[in-house]
């Protein structure tokens, strides 16, 4: 089943009414276990997320930590179920401290095995400011984990995620280009700025979510990792990042999110982009109605 009108019919017969939907986009209100327990199979071509991290941010309780690791494999199990055969999973992951073992302990290390997947590549998050420590290095990176369903069949498009910044682009060798025309291998160090808050220093994008993913991250990840007409999920939707980067690069998204006052930015962010959208179009076609040539 790929059509997304059919999944979206289908997932509302299995969920119920969803809190917003429209052509390309739907999001239920509601917990990610539960809601994908109810849900068919192979939808999806990719996931893309970031979970909570078990640190006590102000949208989940702090468990024990074998209960964190045992519902996060849980909740991985369930969505993997949701992925098509080709599907991929890009799993944003930070740190928590663990009591008498470490301080900042990498997600990854943690969880990294709990996935039924193959674990195609680590992805560094570089995002070059933000807390100052004195008794240790500041933290300046997260991770994204890219896993596969089937290694030897997925979806990369890197002429879609080159990086321009190229450093000698006119260098040959044997007479021909060393670089591509369309810039160089972005690496699996990425550098993007987080999404920041504060009086004159807050980014254009912000919302009031208290951890929302840059647009600049899950663009490279939209367009590097799923193609045209793919059908996204995000099981932790937050404020609406993963919507809103489908929406720009013509993919489907569907999202779930279990806190009512996130659901309502999420889909005001929907509205807005979808209307932004619209306009630009409606612009364009003005103007090439005005700039084109009379024949005859
Ligand atoms: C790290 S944030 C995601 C932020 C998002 N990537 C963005 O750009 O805004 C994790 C989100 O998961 C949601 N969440 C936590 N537990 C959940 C659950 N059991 N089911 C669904 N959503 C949940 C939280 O409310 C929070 O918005």
């Amino acid at each position: 089943m790929t059509d997304f009108n059919t999944v979206k019919i289908d997932l509302i017969a299995k969920l119920g009414i969803p809190y917003h939907e429209t052509d390309s986009c739907i999001l239920f209100c509601g917990d990610t276990l539960q809601l994908q327990k109810k849900s068919g199979s192979r939808y999806f071509d990719a996931i893309i997320t970031s979970p909570p991290y078990n640190i006590g941010k102000e949208y989940e309780a702090v468990r024990p930590l074998q209960e964190y690791i045992e519902w996060t494999a849980e909740w991985i199990d369930g969505a993997r179920k949701l992925l098509k055969n080709s599907g991929a999973l890009l799993l944003n992951l930070g740190y928590i401290p663990i009591d008498d073992k470490g301080r900042a302990v990498p997600l990854p290390y943690i969880l990294w095995d709990k996935i039924p997947m193959y674990l195609n590549q680590e992805i560094v998050w570089n995002y070059s400011a933000g807390v100052a420590c004195k008794n240790y290095l500041s933290p300046r990176n997260e991770k994204i984990l890219w896993y596969v369903n089937d290694k030897e069949n997925y979806v990369f498009n890197l002429d879609a995620i080159r990086d321009k910044n190229v450093k000698y682009p006119n260098s040959k060798r044997n007479g021909k280009p060393r670089v591509h025309t369309l810039g160089k291998n972005p690496s699996d160090v990425w550098e993007i700025a987080k999404v920041t808050t504060g009086l004159n220093r807050s980014s254009e994008e912000r919302t009031s979510h208290p951890c929302q993913f840059p647009a600049d991250l899950i663009n490279r990840l939209v367009l590097g990792f799923t193609n045209e007409n793919a059908i996204v999920f995000d099981p932790f939707m937050g404020s609406g990042t993963t919507f809103e980067s489908c929406l720009r690069h013509n993919r489907f998204c569907v999202g779930f999110e279990i806190v009512p006052e996130y659901c309502e930015i999420a889909k005001q962010r929907i509205i807005s982009v979808e209307a932004e959208i619209k306009h630009t179009a409606t612009q364009l076609e003005l103007e090439r109605a005005v700039y084109e040539p009379v024949c005859g």
